[in-house]
């Protein structure tokens, strides 16, 4: 037996796989017949390594509770070279789903796969790629996506992914696709009780029998609530085709257990429910539908998920990190970790956390707080007062304001005696320092569902008569994730920094727009210092927030012109809300004006957002990333509002194509990215 069978059994026992080994290839003696019909979800495969990858499929029975499928990994999508078989166990205890890890293949290689029941009714066949060797030089291509909600939108992305993709030279093809979450969205819209929200249609997605409501958003209240949403999911062809074409590495963002929830918490309609009995439930469903590496509690098996018993328990202790001290809650977020890396050839090692499930609570989620954000300044709070509360007890050298004020307004600080917000929660940050420390990728990326880049406004610049005062400095228009978590974020920059680690990116879902610019821990009047790259990609499908603003922000609303510019004759406004975040209210209102871009621009604000190159909070699409020895290249692939499926086979027609490209620094050397408008005109996004 070679070292590296033995170090992959030793890796398959701890996940209790069913395995397969790759051997001498030989042609196909099994009777296949596609039946695609009862493998409605189709295959998947997740986390390639070098040498293994991860394979699934479903495959429902009407009588239970367990039986045997095969599955068969070829060289060839006509299965003439067939060099790993193995059994594939599906039960009704994990809906009927397997996960197959087939080892002993070759690095940087395409695969094709299959499953087939003992009658030789077969799945449809999969692709898949394993990663390269750790020491291989050549460059290697990635995918990033989230937000694919098919409740409200169609995703014609993916289309137009396999559609490009399938015509790249083979050293240009993606090695495999990275979901930073909301691969599902467990509050579920019925079409019969809202046929349409902003400008979608809503599509049949599942029904909770004995799920939740809050407004007309319904949610599970179980396991099957769960497993029957991520069915309807997988429903979708242009989802299914693409899960056959690549392997997937994932992370869940909120969506994937509780829109507002945190740690075990639920927030829907109520306010901090217990949910510990829930998050088991999600966290088994994404186990049973999402093929990963991520370790689950229970038993190693990979078969079934083992789902320890938790009890719905009122957290009411919190450790020095805001950590729920319950046992209940330990073992519900600790029943599937999810934070990990994946090492991709030379170049590449991806890092990958979970922001949801150790973080404490949100910072801005008091009551009383709402007053410091007036309807005169939409979705604006001070920037000075997100930090305070952010900063907790530890704020300004531990003496935090015992009260938050706007102008005459003044609010109790609720987080005085609160330590600083973590996203990460401390063990998982531990361990996140470490392998950044320790990486020796050229690259080291971190995947991350939720955005880092700040986004602010200066309507302390607005003309006297326009809004009330403003009472100083800037605001923030975020909130809820890194762009808001200024003390962990800076711990993080800092360690960069002074570890003197170059190549340093992150990608990230969640905000439902496209942004590309630099890592900063402070931003003026605290000094720019970007230590490495910050990305976040566009939503596959999921309304954004210039939608938002579309329908909801008042003709009237005397601050219009910072957010929408309402061009004479036009169908759509302008988006002057990306203009606002990159270059600030002057630009807004000379381009509200006079719609001349040239002269918004000379207007712009310098110290507002030295991190960004561009923002576009109405993008939709994908990104890829190109990384090789001295270059880091990320392209936003932008598609129209997806609203109803393309049937062309490129998915339909491209808004824009825009790369941005940063050259390996050394320590100490600032980041800088190069923009390249490759196709279509991003319009206010630069
Ligand atoms: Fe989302």
């Amino acid at each position: 037996m070679t070292n590296d069978r033995r170090e992959f059994l030793r890796t398959a026992a701890a996940m209790g796989a069913a395995l397969a080994w790759g051997g001498r290839a030989r042609a196909s003696r099994l009777a296949w017949r596609e039946r695609e019909d009862l493998y409605p979800e189709g295959v998947a495969s997740g986390d390639p390594d070098w040498h293994s990858v991860i394979l699934w499929t479903r495959r429902p029975f009407a009588a239970g509770p367990r039986r045997m499928l095969s599955v068969e990994v070829a060289e060839d999508p006509a299965f003439r070279r067939v060099v790993a078989r193995a059994d594939a166990p599906v039960s009704a205890a994990a809906d009927w789903t397997t996960r197959v890890l087939v080892g002993g293949l070759q690095p940087s290689r395409v695969y094709w796969y299959r499953f087939l029941d003992s009658e030789g009714n077969g799945s449809r066949v999969g692709r898949t790629l394993t990663a390269p060797r750790d020491d291989d030089p050549r460059p290697v291509t990635f995918a990033f996506v989230s937000c694919q909600s098919v409740n409200e939108g169609k995703l014609n992305a993916y289309r137009r992914m396999i559609f490009e993709d399938e015509r790249a030279k083979r050293e240009d093809q993606l090695g495999f696709v990275l979901h930073l979450g909301d691969f599902i969205y467990e509050v579920v819209e019925y079409p019969e009780e809202l046929a349409t929200r902003y400008d979608r249609t809503i599509y049949e997605v599942a029904r909770y029998p004995d799920g939740g409501k809050t407004g007309k958003l319904h949610y599970p209240l179980t396991l099957d609530g769960y497993r029957a949403v991520y069915r309807g999911y997988l429903a979708d062809p242009d989802l299914k085709d693409a899960r056959a074409r690549w392997p997937f590495v994932a992370i869940w963002d909120n969506h994937e257990f509780s829109w507002q929830g945190w740690q075990s918490i639920l927030k829907p309609g109520d306010d901090g429910r217990p949910g510990q009995t829930l998050k088991v439930a999600a966290n088994q469903a994404w186990w049973e539908y999402l093929p990963s590496r991520c370790r689950k509690a229970g038993s190693a098996s990979l078969e079934t998920f083992d789902a320890p018993a938790v009890k719905d328990v009122k957290i009411e202790r919190w450790d020095a990190n805001g950590l729920g001290d319950e046992p209940n809650n330990l073992a519900a977020i600790n029943s599937l970790i999810g934070y990990r890396t994946v090492r991709y050839g030379r170049h590449l090692e991806l890092i990958i956390t979970d922001q949801h499930s150790y973080r404490s609570r949100e910072p801005t989620d008091h009551p009383g707080l709402e007053k410091l954000s007036p309807p005169e300044f939409p979705g604006m709070f001070p920037e000075t007062a997100a930090q305070a509360l952010d900063g907790g007890r530890a704020f300004k050298g531990r003496r935090p304001p015992a009260e938050l004020t706007f102008g005459a307004v003044s609010v109790a600080n609720p987080q005085r005696d609160a330590p600083p917000q973590t996203i990460l929660g401390a063990e998982q940050k531990a361990w996140f320092k470490a392998r950044l420390r320790a990486s020796a990728a050229t690259w080291k990326i971190w995947g991350n569902s939720e955005g880092a880049p700040d986004w602010r406004g200066d309507p302390q610049n607005l003309p006297a008569g326009m809004a009330p005062p403003w009472p100083g400095g800037f605001a923030s228009l975020g909130g809820g994730d890194y762009g808001t978590a200024y003390v962990e974020r800076a711990e993080i920059y800092d360690l960069v920094r002074d570890a003197g680690i170059t190549g340093f990116a992150i990608v990230s879902g969640d905000r439902h727009s496209f942004w590309a610019g630099y890592a900063s821990a402070e931003l003026p009047p605290g000094r720019f210092e970007p230590v490495g790259l910050s990305f976040v990609g566009g939503s596959l499908s999921s309304p954004g927030a210039l939608e938002s603003y579309e329908h909801r922000l008042p003709m009237d609303h005397p601050l219009r012109p910072l957010f929408l510019a309402d061009r004479p004759g036009a169908a759509k406004p302008d988006p002057t809300c990306n203009m606002l975040l990159k270059h600030g209210v002057r630009a807004c209102l000379e381009y509200a004006k006079s719609f001349d871009l040239a002269r918004a621009r000379a207007l712009s604000n310098p110290d507002l957002s030295p991190h960004l190159e561009f923002v576009d909070l109405g993008g939709h699409g994908y990104a890829t990333v190109r990384l090789s020895a001295d270059e880091m290249r990320t392209d936003f692939v932008c598609i129209p509002r997806p609203i109803t499926r393309s049937e062309r086979p490129d998915g339909g027609d491209l808004r824009y194509r825009v790369a941005h490209i940063a050259k390996l620094w050394r320590p100490g050397e600032r980041p800088r990215l190069v923009q390249q408008v490759l196709e279509g005109d991003p319009g206010l996004a630069i």
